[in-house]
């Protein structure tokens, strides 16, 4: 089986990369990716030398590109996006750019080639702001900033394809995802990088915002489950049922990592900063037989460990040198 993961040199791409290798003995992965700011081969290294990995350096928004590395694989599993939420307020572009026209460029490329499968990885921000009860797959799109708009722009993209070309394409919704490798803007690696390193944290407005979290290792599982049992032109969320205030998270880290009161720091609310997101995954449950494994608790012990053990990889990813690694590892390739 021959799978190619676009943006695998990303939190979630790479930490998928670590799973497939590590649960198949004869899978063949392609990891097609940009090394934008966020794409880090460092997150690799152990493994650039299995011989079933290979890495292509390209950008989504590329259409020669994709269609010449997209031409004969088995799966194309879509993690190519810019994600971050607060970047996509400063500079919207780089969103559309890769997230809608990426996209695009990949179902152009399926469709050519006739790839029997695409899974496109996507948000649970797509819903908007969910004040109360949760969203499930028929839940209306209400994006509220330039990130989640561009998931939402390829999500239709996605689904018009299914219907319009009868595409095997599946879309995913996925909670807020957290552990090793994330890079430290968002929420869980950022504050645990200032309070491992002594200094305070932001919190956004009041911090009450409501967000549901899943481990990384999980967000594998249901990915492979889904691309293995999904139904070809469906939408699943992925979800773990478990919500929490942003305040909640830093309490949490601020015992695993011994801080007191003296770390946390108020500053101002994101602009339109969505209050709660709660996505209901019983498709996913009953359908695909998925569940969650991995317990906020062990996940968040697991993940602060890591960034304690892992420094040399923060500074890097901070600094940008790990580009200097990838000029020394990949140039030849
Ligand atoms: P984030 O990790 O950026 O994910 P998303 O916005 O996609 O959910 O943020 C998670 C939550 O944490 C969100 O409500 C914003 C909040 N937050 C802060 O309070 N301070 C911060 O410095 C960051 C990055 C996020």
């Amino acid at each position: 089986m021959k799978i190619l993961l676009t943006g695998g040199a990303g939190f979630m791409g790479s930490n998928m990369i670590h799973y497939l290798l590590r649960e198949y003995k004869d899978v063949e992965i392609v990891n097609f990716d940009d090394l934008t700011y966020a794409g880090n081969l460092t997150n690799l290294s152990d493994i650039q030398d299995d011989p079933r990995y290979r890495f292509v350096k390209g950008n989504v928004a590329d259409s020669k590109a994709v269609d010449a590395v997209v031409k004969g694989v088995d799966l194309v599993i879509n993690y190519a996006a810019e994600t971050h939420v607060d970047r996509s307020i400063l500079e919207p572009k780089a969103f559309i750019d890769t997230n809608i026209y990426g996209a695009y460029n990949l179902l152009e490329a399926v469709r050519k080639h006739k790839i029997p499968k695409m899974v496109q990885i996507s948000t649970d921000e797509v819903y908007g702001a969910v004040m109360e009860g949760e969203s499930d797959e028929e839940s209306k799109f209400e994006p509220r900033s330039p990130y989640s708009a561009s998931k939402a722009a390829a999500d239709h993209l996605c689904s018009s394809y299914a219907v319009t070309y009868d595409m095997p394409v599946i879309i995913t919704h996925s909670c807020n995802f957290y552990g090793p490798y994330q890079f430290p803007e968002k929420l869980i690696p950022l504050f645990t990088m200032n309070l491992l390193e002594g200094k305070t944290v932001p919190v956004y407005g009041d911090g009450q915002q409501i967000r549901e979290w899943i481990f990384t290792e999980d967000h594998c599982r249901a990915i492979d489950a889904i691309a293995q049992k999904g139904r070809l032109g469906e939408t699943y969320n992925i979800g773990t049922g478990f919500r929490v205030p942003n305040m909640d998270v830093t309490r949490k880290l601020m015992e695993l990592t011994g801080r007191g009161e003296d770390a946390i720091e108020y500053v101002k609310d994101r602009p339109g900063h969505d209050r709660r997101y709660a996505i209901n995954s019983n498709k996913l449950r009953t359908e695909v037989g998925w569940e969650p494994k991995i317990s906020f608790e062990d996940g968040l012990a697991q993940t602060v460990e890591w960034y304690r053990s892992n420094h040399q990889w923060v500074d890097a990813c901070r600094t940008g040198s790990y580009k200097d690694y990838y000029k020394q590892q990949y140039v030849d390739r």
